[in-house]
């Protein structure tokens, strides 16, 4: 059975940009602290609660990413809000089936596996598309 565990930051995920940066930080926070309150059996409110936490912060920080993407030209723009949309409609499809039925631990742990897998692939393979964006080009001109 999936056991959630603590996922560490790594400098390998930075993006470039210290204010995305921290917005990750807060996610991989958030979904341990969602993954603690599943181990230690903290009840279905609780999580419920970290879960809809997670979706509005999620929501409110692609956006943010989205313009900087736009704004450093970066050629992964398209395919990182496809990835989000994909993220946000699932994430929205699970956090129904959870509150529509009242939730469970079972759920709980399925959510957390999904999520946190995806936050980690995405971080390093989309968002990590950003960091020569920002680093090996000139900076973007104001208009
Ligand atoms: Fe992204």
């Amino acid at each position: 059975m999936y056991t959630p565990k603590p996922l560490q930051w790594d400098d390998a995920l930075s993006t470039g940009d210290e204010t995305l940066d921290s917005q990750h930080k807060y996610l991989v926070e958030t979904l341990n602290s969602l993954g603690d309150s599943i181990n230690e059996g903290h009840g279905i409110e609780i999580i419920a609660r970290i879960l809809g936490r997670l979706r509005f912060y999620a929501g409110w920080h692609f956006g943010r990413e989205e313009e900087c993407f736009d704004t450093y030209h970066c050629p992964a723009a398209e395919k990182n809000k496809k990835a989000h949309a994909v993220f946000v409609e699932k994430f929205d499809r699970y956090y129904n089936r959870f509150r529509e039925s009242g939730g469970s631990n079972e759920l709980a742990l399925k959510i957390h596996e999904e999520i946190s897998d995806w936050i980690v692939n995405h971080i390093m393979i989309i968002d990590g598309e950003l960091y020569p964006c920002i680093h090996l080009r000139p900076k973007p001109t104001a208009k």
